[in-house]
Formats: structure tokens, C-alpha cells, sequence
């Protein structure tokens, strides 16, 4: 059976009994309007942690845009019907206030890995992403945690957070899921209209042929890949660029892995993605 909880104390006296019995916790953290990409993540919780927690808050603090926390869909009631097919035991769904009650003074602030790309291009949104992370960590006690590869920056910086505080939680990068003609799922897709839709997997299409390129050792792979997308019919492309896989540093050669990371706008839509080169 599948509960949802809104507030702490019921949520860690439940997970102490979990923990008493010598049970695996694992935790989804979401922002809800879910999709398959998270339902993957879920399941990849559930096949390895015997009691899995999936959390369920839209974080004010990540939004440097009011527009786009206001526009934010929020669907619980339909996620919380997926999340039952899953077959998780708690949605953790709790109120802003119960996350951030008044006197709240602490900023998370991860530095190097969380400042190039949308570090740069957000600013305040890796600070608000590891403050609410380190939380959720501290509220479910989990002990695995599951985030998609799709947010790899992301992944990367709540990676370093981990080692960096030494919170006891193990973090586990899942694939992407890819719609069948390749576009990354994410809830914003749901804003694109039919015309930007048919367009939005050039953006895939394009990053393959550069990866394919740049391991081809040709010059140019980068900015070939910007025009094609703008060409695609994109309306702008913020970055496309290639970087140390874990630092997201400069890429330094081909020795260490390296990511190709990507975010353009369409149809008013903010895209982002990022594959292995
Ligand atoms: O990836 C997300 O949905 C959010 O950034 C997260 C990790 C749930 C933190 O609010």
C-alpha cells in the first residue's frame, strides 16, 4: 500500500521501524508532474531497496524564474496513481512550510562543479537544489537515493554534496529515458505545442552527430551541432558544450570521460540534455 505523508515526524517514525527491521530505504526525490523518466527511477528504487520513499516537492528555493515556479505543473493526485502502480510505500508530499518553516536560515552551497553551465545561466539554482536535497536526505534517511542522468549537472553536484558533508547516503545515477523519437522525457515537455514537439528530438539528433564527431577527433563538432539545432527550428541555444564528465570542468583530452551537455530554448521552452561522448 502506498501513503502519503506531509510531515516529518510521521515520516522518520516510520522509516525508524523500516531501519529497526534491518530494511533498505531508498528515496525518489521529484518535483511531481511525473513521467516515465521518474517511474524508472522509481522502480530502479524498488528493485534494490526493500521500503522506497518517493518525494514530491515543487522547491521555491531552485526557481530563479517566479514565472516558471508559478507555471510548474502540479498533478499529485495523478502521480500519486503511478507512484501506487510502482508500488511505493510512502509519497513524501509536504507543504513549503514544512520544509522551510519561518526563522529558516540555512544555504547549502556547493562551489566548482555547481558554477559553469546552469550554475552560470541560473543563478541560485544549484544553492536551492542541495538545500533542498541535503534536507530530504536529512528527513528520509534514506539510504540510496536515485536522480536521472538527465539532470547531469545536477547529479553531479548533490554527488559532491554527499562526499563533501559525509551524509550516509549512497547516490545512484539513472539513464535517461528517451521518448521513442529520442527526445529526453521532462515534465516542461508537456508545454510544448504539437509544432515544437515534432522539432524538440533535433536537439538529440544533433548532439549524437557531434558526439560522434568530436570522437572522430573533427574540428568544429560543437559549433556544427549549434546550427543544426538552430536550423531545426529552434529559437536559441544557450550552451553546447563539452566538459570533464564529473567536474564539469574544461574537457582536458579524451583521457578522463567527457559529456556532451546541451540547453536551447523552443517554443518558449527551456530544453536541456546530455550524452556520454
Ligand atoms: O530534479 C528535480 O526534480 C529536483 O531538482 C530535485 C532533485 C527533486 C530537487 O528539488
Amino acid at each position: 500500500m502506498t501513503v502519503i505523508i506531509r510531515n516529518v515526524v510521521e515520516l522518520r517514525a516510520l522509516v525508524l521501524g523500516w531501519k529497526a527491521a534491518g530494511e533498505v530505504v531508498g528515496v525518489v526525490p521529484t518535483m511531481g508532474a511525473l513521467h516515465d523518466g521518474h517511474l524508472s527511477l522509481a522502480r530502479a528504487a524498488k528493485a534494490e531497496c526493500e521500503r522506497v520513499i518517493v518525494t514530491i516537492f515543487v522547491n521555491p528555493k531552485q526557481f530563479n524564474n517566479p514565472d516558471d515556479l508559478k507555471k510548474y505543473p502540479r498533478t499529485e493526485e495523478a502521480d500519486a496513481a503511478l507512484l501506487r502502480t510502482v508500488g511505493v510505500d510512502v509519497i513524501f508530499a509536504p507543504l513549503p512550510d514544512e520544509v522551510y518553516p519561518s526563522g529558516f536560515a540555512t544555504v547549502v552551497s556547493v562551489s566548482g562543479v555547481a558554477e559553469p553551465l546552469e550554475g552560470a545561466l541560473r543563478p541560485g539554482h544549484f544553492d536551492g537544489v542541495a538545500t533542498v536535497v541535503s534536507k530530504l536526505f536529512g528527513m528520509t534517511m534514506a539510504d540510496r537515493a536515485y536522480f536521472g542522468q538527465k539532470d547531469w549537472q545536477q547529479l553531479q553536484v548533490v554527488k559532491r554534496l554527499v562526499r563533501d558533508l559525509n551524509i550516509p547516503v549512497w547516490v545512484v545515477g539513472c539513464e535517461t529515458i528517451r521518448e521513442a523519437d529520442g527526445l529526453a522525457m521532462s515534465s516542461r515537455n508537456a508545454r510544448l505545442d504539437a509544432v515544437a514537439r515534432a522539432q524538440a528530438p533535433a536537439l538529440y539528433a544533433a548532439m549524437m552527430r557531434a558526439a560522434q564527431a568530436v570522437r572522430g577527433g573533427q574540428a568544429g563538432a560543437l559549433e556544427a551541432c549549434a546550427a543544426e539545432v538552430l536550423a531545426a527550428g529552434f529559437d536559441s541555444v544557450e550552451y553546447i558544450e563539452l566538459r570533464d564528465a564529473s567536474t564539469l570542468g574544461p574537457a582536458e583530452g579524451m583521457e578522463r570521460p567527457l559529456r556532451l551537455l546541451a540547453a536551447a530554448w523552443l517554443g518558449g521552452v527551456r530544453l536541456i540534455d546530455n550524452i556520454p561522448v
